[in-house]
Protein backbone atom coordinates (compact mmCIF):
# COMPACT_ATOMS: atom_id res chain seq x y z
CA UNK A 1 0.00 0.00 0.00
CA UNK A 2 0.78 3.79 -0.65
CA UNK A 3 0.69 6.20 2.50
CA UNK A 4 0.79 9.46 0.47
CA UNK A 5 2.14 12.01 3.06
CA UNK A 6 1.04 14.51 1.13
CA UNK A 7 -2.50 13.79 1.72
CA UNK A 8 -4.53 15.40 4.67
CA UNK A 9 -3.55 13.09 7.77
CA UNK A 10 -6.27 12.45 8.22
CA UNK A 11 -7.13 10.78 4.94
CA UNK A 12 -3.61 9.17 4.66
CA UNK A 13 -5.05 5.75 5.76
CA UNK A 14 -8.24 5.83 3.56
CA UNK A 15 -7.20 3.47 0.76
CA UNK A 16 -5.67 0.72 3.53
CA UNK A 17 -8.47 0.88 6.05
CA UNK A 18 -10.98 0.32 2.89
CA UNK A 19 -9.40 -3.11 1.98
CA UNK A 20 -7.62 -4.12 5.44
CA UNK A 21 -9.96 -2.76 7.76
CA UNK A 22 -11.48 -6.12 8.45
CA UNK A 23 -7.98 -7.22 10.08
CA UNK A 24 -7.95 -4.66 11.83
CA UNK A 25 -11.08 -5.91 13.00
CA UNK A 26 -10.36 -8.90 13.77
CA UNK A 27 -7.33 -8.13 15.89
CA UNK A 28 -9.21 -5.66 18.03
CA UNK A 29 -11.75 -8.54 18.57
CA UNK A 30 -8.93 -10.92 19.93
CA UNK A 31 -7.30 -8.77 22.41
CA UNK A 32 -11.08 -8.13 23.89
CA UNK A 33 -11.47 -11.84 24.09
CA UNK A 34 -8.26 -12.59 25.58
CA UNK A 35 -8.53 -9.50 28.00
CA UNK A 36 -11.97 -11.03 28.52
CA UNK A 37 -10.70 -14.64 29.28
CA UNK A 38 -8.55 -13.18 32.16
CA UNK A 39 -11.20 -11.22 34.12
CA UNK A 40 -14.70 -10.39 34.06
CA UNK A 41 -14.16 -7.28 35.42
CA UNK A 42 -12.31 -6.46 31.46
CA UNK A 43 -15.76 -5.65 29.74
CA UNK A 44 -15.69 -2.71 32.32
CA UNK A 45 -11.92 -1.65 31.26
CA UNK A 46 -13.46 -2.10 27.26
CA UNK A 47 -16.09 -0.30 27.87
CA UNK A 48 -13.81 2.54 29.45
CA UNK A 49 -11.31 2.27 26.43
CA UNK A 50 -14.33 2.73 23.85
CA UNK A 51 -16.38 5.76 25.64
CA UNK A 52 -13.40 7.00 27.45
CA UNK A 53 -9.54 6.48 26.18
CA UNK A 54 -10.70 8.14 22.82
CA UNK A 55 -10.12 11.95 24.13
CA UNK A 56 -6.78 11.10 24.81
CA UNK A 57 -5.95 10.96 21.02
CA UNK A 58 -5.70 14.68 21.40
CA UNK A 59 -3.26 15.06 23.70
CA UNK A 60 -0.51 13.25 21.51
CA UNK A 61 1.20 15.16 18.42
CA UNK A 62 -0.11 16.14 14.99
CA UNK A 63 0.14 14.61 12.18
CA UNK A 64 -0.51 11.12 14.34
CA UNK A 65 -3.69 12.72 16.08
CA UNK A 66 -5.40 13.28 13.01
CA UNK A 67 -3.75 10.45 11.21
CA UNK A 68 -6.08 8.12 13.76
CA UNK A 69 -8.71 10.00 13.96
CA UNK A 70 -9.22 9.52 10.23
CA UNK A 71 -8.17 5.72 10.71
CA UNK A 72 -10.99 5.27 13.59
CA UNK A 73 -13.51 6.94 11.42
CA UNK A 74 -12.46 5.12 7.87
CA UNK A 75 -12.61 1.54 10.01
CA UNK A 76 -15.95 2.36 11.59
CA UNK A 77 -13.90 1.34 14.73
CA UNK A 78 -13.72 3.19 18.29
CA UNK A 79 -10.69 5.73 18.45
CA UNK A 80 -10.00 4.48 22.21
CA UNK A 81 -9.17 1.19 20.75
CA UNK A 82 -6.76 2.13 17.59
CA UNK A 83 -5.37 4.58 19.90
CA UNK A 84 -4.82 2.00 22.40
CA UNK A 85 -3.38 -0.63 19.50
CA UNK A 86 -1.09 1.89 18.29
CA UNK A 87 0.18 2.95 22.00
CA UNK A 88 0.07 -0.96 23.02
CA UNK A 89 3.74 -1.74 20.90
CA UNK A 90 5.72 0.66 22.86
CA UNK A 91 5.75 -1.93 25.59
CA UNK A 92 5.35 -5.61 24.58
CA UNK A 93 7.41 -6.22 21.34
CA UNK A 94 10.18 -9.16 21.55
CA UNK A 95 12.49 -9.27 18.66
CA UNK A 96 15.73 -10.51 17.00
CA UNK A 97 18.03 -8.10 14.95
CA UNK A 98 20.82 -8.49 12.96
CA UNK A 99 23.40 -6.03 11.04
CA UNK A 100 25.75 -8.06 8.84
CA UNK A 101 28.28 -7.34 6.32
CA UNK A 102 29.91 -9.59 3.87
CA UNK A 103 33.52 -10.22 2.64
CA UNK A 104 32.99 -7.64 0.12
CA UNK A 105 31.73 -4.81 2.74
CA UNK A 106 28.20 -4.85 1.65
CA UNK A 107 25.75 -4.17 4.47
CA UNK A 108 22.78 -6.50 5.61
CA UNK A 109 20.18 -5.56 7.97
CA UNK A 110 17.60 -8.59 8.91
CA UNK A 111 15.02 -8.57 11.67
CA UNK A 112 12.06 -11.06 13.08
CA UNK A 113 9.27 -9.43 15.03
CA UNK A 114 7.83 -11.19 17.04
CA UNK A 115 4.77 -10.42 18.92
CA UNK A 116 1.67 -11.45 21.55
CA UNK A 117 3.54 -13.16 24.53
CA UNK A 118 0.59 -14.31 26.78
CA UNK A 119 -2.18 -13.16 24.55
CA UNK A 120 -4.23 -16.18 24.18
CA UNK A 121 -2.98 -19.52 23.89
CA UNK A 122 -4.86 -21.42 22.05
CA UNK A 123 -3.41 -25.10 22.84
CA UNK A 124 -5.29 -27.10 20.18
CA UNK A 125 -3.20 -26.02 17.45
CA UNK A 126 -0.30 -24.75 19.99
CA UNK A 127 -0.44 -21.32 18.61
CA UNK A 128 -0.77 -17.26 20.63
CA UNK A 129 -3.96 -15.84 19.07
CA UNK A 130 -2.88 -12.46 18.87
CA UNK A 131 0.34 -13.77 17.05
CA UNK A 132 -1.50 -15.88 14.28
CA UNK A 133 -4.66 -12.52 13.92
CA UNK A 134 -1.18 -10.45 13.99
CA UNK A 135 0.48 -12.80 10.82
CA UNK A 136 -2.59 -11.95 8.42
CA UNK A 137 -2.32 -8.45 8.72
CA UNK A 138 1.43 -7.87 7.69
CA UNK A 139 1.53 -5.21 4.92
CA UNK A 140 4.41 -3.46 2.79
CA UNK A 141 4.21 0.25 3.10
CA UNK A 142 5.56 3.05 0.61
CA UNK A 143 5.54 6.11 1.74
CA UNK A 144 5.28 8.59 -0.36
CA UNK A 145 6.05 12.80 -0.71
CA UNK A 146 6.01 14.54 -4.06
CA UNK A 147 5.15 11.40 -5.70
CA UNK A 148 8.65 9.50 -4.56
CA UNK A 149 9.15 6.90 -2.33
CA UNK A 150 10.65 8.18 0.59
CA UNK A 151 10.99 5.09 2.32
CA UNK A 152 9.46 1.81 3.06
CA UNK A 153 8.31 -0.49 5.65
CA UNK A 154 6.86 -3.79 7.34
CA UNK A 155 3.31 -3.11 9.40
CA UNK A 156 0.81 -4.89 10.59
CA UNK A 157 -2.80 -3.20 9.39
CA UNK A 158 -3.81 -0.12 11.50
CA UNK A 159 -0.53 0.61 13.25
CA UNK A 160 0.94 4.58 12.41
CA UNK A 161 4.38 3.77 13.56
CA UNK A 162 7.01 2.41 12.64
CA UNK A 163 9.44 -0.57 13.49
CA UNK A 164 10.88 -2.07 10.32
CA UNK A 165 11.55 0.19 7.49
CA UNK A 166 14.52 1.55 5.15
CA UNK A 167 15.02 4.54 3.30
CA UNK A 168 16.96 3.19 -0.04
CA UNK A 169 20.22 4.47 -0.77
CA UNK A 170 20.47 6.00 2.72
CA UNK A 171 19.84 3.76 5.85
CA UNK A 172 17.68 0.79 7.82
CA UNK A 173 16.29 0.93 11.18
CA UNK A 174 14.58 -1.73 13.44
CA UNK A 175 13.58 -1.10 16.87
CA UNK A 176 13.61 -3.92 19.37
CA UNK A 177 12.11 -3.40 23.21
CA UNK A 178 14.26 -3.30 25.95
CA UNK A 179 13.04 -4.81 29.54
CA UNK A 180 13.39 -2.58 32.31
CA UNK A 181 11.90 -1.69 35.14
CA UNK A 182 12.11 2.35 34.55
CA UNK A 183 10.36 0.93 31.32
CA UNK A 184 7.46 1.89 29.05
CA UNK A 185 4.79 1.82 31.77
CA UNK A 186 6.49 4.43 33.57
CA UNK A 187 6.77 6.60 30.48
CA UNK A 188 3.13 6.31 30.19
CA UNK A 189 1.98 7.22 33.45
CA UNK A 190 3.70 10.04 33.26
CA UNK A 191 1.88 11.28 29.71
CA UNK A 192 -1.14 10.70 31.23
CA UNK A 193 -0.17 12.89 34.65
CA UNK A 194 0.80 15.73 31.95
CA UNK A 195 4.34 15.44 31.42
CA UNK A 196 4.56 15.57 27.62
CA UNK A 197 8.10 16.34 27.23
CA UNK A 198 9.55 12.67 25.77
CA UNK A 199 8.28 11.31 22.63
CA UNK A 200 6.75 8.22 21.79
CA UNK A 201 8.96 5.18 20.46
CA UNK A 202 6.58 4.88 17.22
CA UNK A 203 6.46 8.63 16.57
CA UNK A 204 9.76 9.07 16.76
CA UNK A 205 11.05 6.67 14.68
CA UNK A 206 8.45 7.46 11.75
CA UNK A 207 9.78 10.76 11.88
CA UNK A 208 13.32 9.81 11.32
CA UNK A 209 12.04 7.99 8.40
CA UNK A 210 10.50 10.74 6.99
CA UNK A 211 13.27 13.41 8.04
CA UNK A 212 16.49 12.06 8.18
CA UNK A 213 18.80 12.25 5.25
CA UNK A 214 21.28 9.77 5.98
CA UNK A 215 22.76 7.46 8.54
CA UNK A 216 24.37 10.45 10.75
CA UNK A 217 21.36 11.92 10.95
CA UNK A 218 19.39 9.32 12.26
CA UNK A 219 21.99 8.81 14.92
CA UNK A 220 21.68 11.78 16.24
CA UNK A 221 17.91 11.47 16.27
CA UNK A 222 17.99 8.44 17.97
CA UNK A 223 20.56 8.81 20.46
CA UNK A 224 19.53 11.98 21.68
CA UNK A 225 15.70 12.25 21.39
CA UNK A 226 14.10 11.87 25.25
CA UNK A 227 11.59 8.34 24.48
CA UNK A 228 8.64 7.25 26.86
CA UNK A 229 10.18 4.08 26.86
CA UNK A 230 13.71 2.19 26.88
CA UNK A 231 14.33 0.46 23.69
CA UNK A 232 17.66 -0.57 20.99
CA UNK A 233 17.60 1.06 17.89
CA UNK A 234 19.51 -1.09 14.92
CA UNK A 235 20.26 1.18 12.42
CA UNK A 236 22.38 0.80 9.47
CA UNK A 237 23.65 3.08 6.75
CA UNK A 238 24.53 2.91 3.03
CA UNK A 239 28.19 1.79 3.18
CA UNK A 240 30.33 -0.78 4.99
CA UNK A 241 30.72 0.39 9.03
CA UNK A 242 27.58 1.85 9.43
CA UNK A 243 26.07 -0.39 11.66
CA UNK A 244 24.86 0.44 15.17
CA UNK A 245 22.73 -1.03 18.15
CA UNK A 246 21.95 1.86 20.52
CA UNK A 247 20.98 1.25 23.65
CA UNK A 248 18.61 3.62 25.07
CA UNK A 249 16.95 4.54 28.27
CA UNK A 250 14.09 7.00 28.68
CA UNK A 251 16.24 9.82 28.99
CA UNK A 252 19.81 8.94 27.07
CA UNK A 253 21.59 6.53 24.84
CA UNK A 254 24.05 4.50 27.82
CA UNK A 255 25.75 2.41 25.01
CA UNK A 256 26.53 2.43 21.22
CA UNK A 257 27.96 -0.50 20.44
CA UNK A 258 29.81 0.37 16.68
CA UNK A 259 30.19 -2.87 13.98
CA UNK A 260 33.63 -1.20 13.36
CA UNK A 261 34.73 -1.16 16.39
CA UNK A 262 35.28 -4.86 17.02
CA UNK A 263 37.32 -6.33 14.11
CA UNK A 264 36.88 -10.02 15.70
CA UNK A 265 33.19 -9.90 14.35
CA UNK A 266 31.21 -9.37 11.18
CA UNK A 267 27.63 -8.42 12.77
CA UNK A 268 25.86 -7.47 15.38
CA UNK A 269 22.85 -9.56 16.87
CA UNK A 270 20.46 -7.75 19.10
CA UNK A 271 17.61 -9.99 21.06
CA UNK A 272 15.72 -7.83 23.94
CA UNK A 273 19.03 -7.74 26.39
CA UNK A 274 21.72 -5.48 26.57
CA UNK A 275 24.62 -6.83 24.80
CA UNK A 276 27.27 -6.43 27.72
CA UNK A 277 25.15 -8.53 29.83
CA UNK A 278 24.04 -12.44 29.85
CA UNK A 279 20.07 -12.84 28.70
CA UNK A 280 18.35 -14.70 31.16
CA UNK A 281 18.13 -18.73 30.62
CA UNK A 282 14.44 -18.63 30.01
CA UNK A 283 15.09 -16.63 27.03
CA UNK A 284 18.29 -17.21 25.14
CA UNK A 285 17.56 -16.44 21.48
CA UNK A 286 20.70 -14.81 21.13
CA UNK A 287 23.25 -17.74 21.78
CA UNK A 288 21.49 -19.62 19.38
CA UNK A 289 21.71 -16.40 16.80
CA UNK A 290 25.19 -15.91 17.25
CA UNK A 291 25.90 -19.68 16.83
CA UNK A 292 24.15 -19.60 13.57
CA UNK A 293 25.91 -16.55 12.17
CA UNK A 294 29.31 -17.48 13.41
CA UNK A 295 28.43 -21.08 11.47
CA UNK A 296 27.17 -18.37 8.60
CA UNK A 297 30.68 -17.08 8.22
CA UNK A 298 31.49 -13.50 6.31
CA UNK A 299 31.30 -14.82 3.30
CA UNK A 300 27.35 -16.49 3.47
CA UNK A 301 25.99 -13.38 4.58
CA UNK A 302 23.15 -12.37 2.29
CA UNK A 303 19.46 -12.48 2.15
CA UNK A 304 19.27 -16.33 1.95
CA UNK A 305 21.76 -16.94 4.98
CA UNK A 306 19.94 -14.54 7.04
CA UNK A 307 16.75 -16.10 6.61
CA UNK A 308 18.04 -19.04 7.38
CA UNK A 309 19.93 -17.98 10.69
CA UNK A 310 16.17 -16.35 11.34
CA UNK A 311 14.85 -19.42 10.66
CA UNK A 312 16.30 -21.18 13.63
CA UNK A 313 14.70 -22.52 16.76
CA UNK A 314 14.19 -20.25 18.86
CA UNK A 315 15.50 -17.25 16.82
CA UNK A 316 12.38 -18.75 15.18
CA UNK A 317 9.22 -19.07 17.93
CA UNK A 318 5.85 -19.26 18.27
CA UNK A 319 5.72 -15.20 18.71
CA UNK A 320 7.49 -14.61 15.01
CA UNK A 321 4.98 -12.96 13.14
CA UNK A 322 7.45 -12.31 10.35
CA UNK A 323 11.37 -12.15 8.80
CA UNK A 324 11.97 -8.58 7.52
CA UNK A 325 15.64 -8.48 5.08
CA UNK A 326 17.11 -5.19 4.08
CA UNK A 327 19.38 -4.18 1.93
CA UNK A 328 20.18 -0.34 1.60
CA UNK A 329 22.31 0.14 -1.09
CA UNK A 330 20.41 -1.63 -3.43
CA UNK A 331 17.07 -0.67 -1.83
CA UNK A 332 15.85 -4.28 -1.69
CA UNK A 333 13.78 -5.21 1.13
CA UNK A 334 11.57 -8.61 1.46
CA UNK A 335 9.82 -10.01 4.43
CA UNK A 336 8.35 -13.40 5.20
CA UNK A 337 5.46 -14.21 7.20
CA UNK A 338 6.85 -17.46 9.55
CA UNK A 339 5.09 -20.38 10.97
CA UNK A 340 7.05 -22.51 13.71
CA UNK A 341 5.90 -26.19 13.18
CA UNK A 342 6.61 -28.07 16.74
CA UNK A 343 8.16 -29.03 18.46
CA UNK A 344 8.63 -24.90 18.82
CA UNK A 345 9.41 -22.86 21.74
CA UNK A 346 6.29 -20.64 23.16
CA UNK A 347 8.95 -17.84 23.19
C1 LIG B 1 -15.66 10.16 8.42
O1 LIG B 1 -15.80 9.46 7.20
C2 LIG B 1 -16.84 9.91 6.35
C3 LIG B 1 -16.87 9.02 5.13
O2 LIG B 1 -16.80 7.67 5.49
C4 LIG B 1 -16.62 11.35 5.98
O3 LIG B 1 -17.69 11.81 5.21
C5 LIG B 1 -16.44 12.20 7.24
O4 LIG B 1 -16.10 13.51 6.87
C6 LIG B 1 -15.38 11.63 8.13
N1 LIG B 1 -15.32 12.36 9.38
C7 LIG B 1 -14.20 12.83 9.89
C8 LIG B 1 -14.31 13.54 11.19
O5 LIG B 1 -13.12 12.69 9.35
C1 LIG C 1 -6.50 -24.28 14.34
O1 LIG C 1 -6.09 -25.09 13.23
C2 LIG C 1 -7.16 -25.47 12.40
C3 LIG C 1 -6.63 -26.46 11.37
O2 LIG C 1 -5.42 -26.00 10.83
C4 LIG C 1 -7.79 -24.24 11.77
O3 LIG C 1 -8.87 -24.59 10.95
C5 LIG C 1 -8.28 -23.32 12.88
O4 LIG C 1 -8.74 -22.11 12.33
C6 LIG C 1 -7.14 -23.01 13.84
N1 LIG C 1 -7.67 -22.25 14.96
C7 LIG C 1 -7.29 -21.01 15.18
C8 LIG C 1 -7.93 -20.35 16.35
O5 LIG C 1 -6.48 -20.42 14.50
C1 LIG D 1 25.41 7.19 1.16
O1 LIG D 1 24.65 8.31 1.60
C2 LIG D 1 25.37 9.54 1.49
C3 LIG D 1 24.55 10.62 2.15
O2 LIG D 1 23.25 10.66 1.62
C4 LIG D 1 25.67 9.81 0.02
O3 LIG D 1 26.39 11.01 -0.09
C5 LIG D 1 26.47 8.66 -0.54
O4 LIG D 1 26.64 8.82 -1.92
C6 LIG D 1 25.78 7.33 -0.30
N1 LIG D 1 26.65 6.25 -0.66
C7 LIG D 1 26.23 5.20 -1.34
C8 LIG D 1 27.25 4.16 -1.61
O5 LIG D 1 25.08 5.09 -1.74
C1 LIG E 1 40.61 -2.73 13.82
O1 LIG E 1 41.43 -2.68 12.67
C2 LIG E 1 41.90 -1.38 12.35
C3 LIG E 1 42.71 -1.44 11.06
O2 LIG E 1 42.49 -2.61 10.36
C4 LIG E 1 42.75 -0.84 13.51
O3 LIG E 1 43.15 0.48 13.21
C5 LIG E 1 41.92 -0.85 14.77
O4 LIG E 1 42.73 -0.46 15.86
C6 LIG E 1 41.36 -2.22 15.05
N1 LIG E 1 40.44 -2.15 16.19
C7 LIG E 1 40.47 -3.02 17.18
C8 LIG E 1 39.48 -2.81 18.29
O5 LIG E 1 41.24 -3.95 17.22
Amino acid sequence: YHIDLDLAPQNRWDDLAFHEGAKLKKILQVFKDVLLSFSKYSANIISFVDNNLGQLVDTLPQPYRDELKGLANATNLPLGEVLLYNLFYEVFTVCTSILAEDDRGNLYHARNMDFGLFMGWDSQNSTWLMTEALKDSVVNLKWKKNGQVLFKSVNYVGYIGVFTAMKPGAFSLTVNERFNIDGGYLGILKWLLGYRQSSWLTFITRQVMETARDFHDAYYLLRDKELLAPVYFILGGNQTDQAVVITRSRLEAIDVWHLSMDNSTFYLLETNYDHWSKPPFYDDRRSVGRKCMDGLTKKNVGFLGLFDVLSSKPVLNKLTTYTTLMQVSSGRMESYIQYCQNPCSPW
